[in-house]
């Protein structure tokens, strides 16, 4: 089993650059399968869902190879095969694969999508708007399986707002005849990119970041080359690791309008911030005080981010509360952090954590994969050496996380270790 070991209380200092966002990356790829001729698509983070996809799009015949970031895809002999498992089941976002398939073969067979379990987490808005545009989808066996004669643009209100339906419905309509309104669209920056793939692939869209969406379908789509937004989330990771841990950090490569919500709850608790064109610098925090958090929809708090910020809420004097709105059960990592000495609570949807608490090491398990992320700032400010287990998690969505901490001075390195549930074990 490999685990990440941690020899907190180091003080960090320097520059961390952040890499292609995860939320686009696994977006963007399976629009490829749109396009008739070569996609290129650069900045691409280093993490483990990239590659499930390339696998995933090498499965249905494409063509596809990635070096220093760069994917280029040949879409053009991609077939209609059936995805009913396999791995499809380890990422949620290969229910891209549904949107994107029907799109161009008007059929697809696709696994329920895998993924952090951060309580229940439902496609109906996915499927209302696949059926909406005259597919047929039924579930049988676990999989969902999309059919339609012909894909007829339509107007689609949806009743949740939801970034991965948003961008599904997007795929399936930009080649549907006619036009098609997403009302009550999700807005979140990885939206927009993937709207600009589609549209320098030759697709009609308008609107993409606000709330109403309207797309003229066009027959075809051919390939482009197109580069990633830098990961936002990734971002406000490093932000609040830099309040928490830092003597003064730059943050590299990041669009600091996609993080004002951070940024202006970082400033309340007491933390500096000064913003360049694409870059942050945080000087080192003194006297942090509680605030109160709730997430939403962006432009609001990201959900993403509230399980490092508590983190941060550790470090604040006073009682912090922190509100997940978006999903019913992301506070497992609360857990973890009171094995380490943090004074915390969850009551429903909401935590409550106290501060300042010295954190102590212990060996503590990544749930999910912004868990992950939490433990491991969680093991940086901690006193002595800290092991988190399940590590898979964390390196599905951050890319070169122990690199990029290193160059900050962090003592933190990788290793494989017994696993005592190993069948070896089970012998004795
Ligand atoms: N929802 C429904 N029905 C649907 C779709 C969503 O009820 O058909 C609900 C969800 O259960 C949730 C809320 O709507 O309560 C928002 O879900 P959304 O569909 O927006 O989430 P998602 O597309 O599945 C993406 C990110 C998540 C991020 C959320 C919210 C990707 C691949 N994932 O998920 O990212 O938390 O948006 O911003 O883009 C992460 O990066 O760690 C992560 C989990």
């Amino acid at each position: 089993m490999d685990v990440y070991k941690i020899n907190g209380q180091k003080r960090l200092q320097g520059t961390i650059k952040v890499s292609g966002a995860k939320n686009s990356a696994v977006a963007l790829i399976p629009a490829s399968i749109l396009a008739n001729s070569a996609v290129t698509i650069e900045g691409l983070p280093e993490i483990s869902d990239v590659g499930t996809l390339k696998e995933l799009l090498e499965e249905i015949g494409g063509v596809v190879s990635i070096e220093d970031g760069t994917m280029h895809i040949d879409p053009s002999k991609m077939q209609d095969m059936p995805l009913p498992n396999g791995n499809v089941k380890k990422l949620r976002a290969s229910y891209y694969l549904m949107g994107a398939m029907l799109g161009r073969f008007k059929k697809a067979v696709i696994g329920l999508p895998g993924g952090c379990f951060l309580g229940p987490r439902p496609i109906d808005q996915h499927i209302k708007g696949f059926e909406a545009l005259g597919a047929k989808v039924t579930n049988e066996h676990g999989a969902i399986y999309l059919r339609a004669e012909e894909l007829r643009g339509a107007k689609i209100y949806l009743d949740v707002v939801s970034v991965g339906a948003t961008i599904n419905i997007m795929l399936a309509a930009v080649m549907a005849k006619g036009q098609t309104t997403i009302e009550n669209a999700a807005k979140e920056p990885e939206i927009i990119d993937v709207a600009t793939l589609l549209s320098n692939m030759g697709a009609k869209i308008k609107g993409a970041g606000t709330n109403v969406i309207r797309i003229d379908g066009v027959e075809e789509l051919h390939g482009t080359n197109h580069t990633i937004i830098p990961d936002r989330i990734e971002a406000g990771t490093f932000m609040i690791m830099a309040a928490a841990a830092g003597d003064g950090i730059t943050i590299d490569n990041v669009i600091p309008f996609h993080v004002e919500a951070l940024t202006a709850k970082l400033r309340e608790m007491g933390v500096k911030i000064e913003e360049g064109e694409e870059s942050i610098f945080i000087p080192k925090s003194v006297n942090l005080h509680a605030v109160d958090v709730k997430t939403l929809v962006y432009p609001g708090f990201a959900t993403d981010l509230q399980q490092p910020f508590s983190v941060l809420m550790t470090q604040a004097a006073g009682s912090s509360v922190i509100t997940d709105t978006i999903y019913s059960a992301r506070f497992k990592h609360i857990d973890e952090l009171k094995r380490m000495n943090a004074v915390a609570r969850v009551e429903g949807r909401t935590a409550i954590i106290s501060g300042p608490t010295k954190l102590e090491s212990a060996s503590v398990r990544a749930s999910d994969l912004r868990a992950g992320a939490a433990l491991v700032l969680a093991g940086l400010l901690a006193e002595g050496e800290t092991e988190i287990r399940d590590i898979y998690h964390i390196e599905r969505g951050y890319s070169s996380l122990i690199d990029k901490l290193r160059g900050l001075g962090a003592d933190i390195r990788r290793e494989t270790i017994e696993d005592e549930h190993s069948p070896k074990e089970n012998k004795k």
